[in-house]
């Protein structure tokens, strides 16, 4: 048991669709990960690793069992999946399925305008990540590369 668990899951299980297409992901999964420490989840093609993941900001919800993301029960009713998102990041295999604003500036504001922002903060906040700070910024957002769209994303939009 680690001391200051920043993300904790309690057999948490998860079962895709229903019926004879019904799949269990995930079965009784118990893990703690510590706050400031860097976790590599390892595992074969289909053994679950995205499924856990992406319980993480709420993406999926357990089918049975609980997750809390720094106390956060993602599994509660009524848990707000905006304030837990603002804190929890995913970088999607391919990055550039994720790009999807006109020009690189659209995009990268994407994020600050869904958190209902001024227009002046959501430049503001658009400004502070570097590429945006150059004529970069303006260029159709289908002509930068896959590096860049990871960048973007780790940026929080
Ligand atoms: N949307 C879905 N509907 C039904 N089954 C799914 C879905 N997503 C994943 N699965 C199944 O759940 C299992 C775990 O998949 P996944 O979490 O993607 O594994 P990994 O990321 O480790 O490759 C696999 O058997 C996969 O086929
Ligand atoms: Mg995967």
């Amino acid at each position: 048991m680690s001391r200051n668990p920043i993300i904790v899951t309690r057999h948490l299980s998860h079962i895709y669709l229903s019926g004879q297409l019904q799949k269990k992901a995930l079965h009784d999964i118990n893990l703690e990960i510590a706050q400031g420490s860097c976790v590599a989840i390892v595992g074969v093609n289909g053994s679950g690793k995205t499924t856990l993941v992406q319980h993480f900001n709420g993406l999926l919800r357990p089918t049975e069992g609980t997750v809390l993301v720094d106390g956060i029960d993602v599994s509660a009713k009524g848990v707000d999946l905006r304030e837990l998102r603002q804190r929890v990041g995913m970088l999607f295999q391919l990055p550039e399925t994720q790009l999807f604003g006109r020009t690189v500036f659209e995009d990268v504001a994407f994020g600050p305008r869904r958190m209902h922002l001024s227009r002046r903060e959501v430049r503001s906040r658009v400004s502070q990540w570097r590429p945006a700070q150059t004529s970069c910024a303006s260029r159709c957002i289908g002509d930068v590369t896959g590096g860049f769209g990871a960048g973007r994303s780790l940026h929080g939009s």
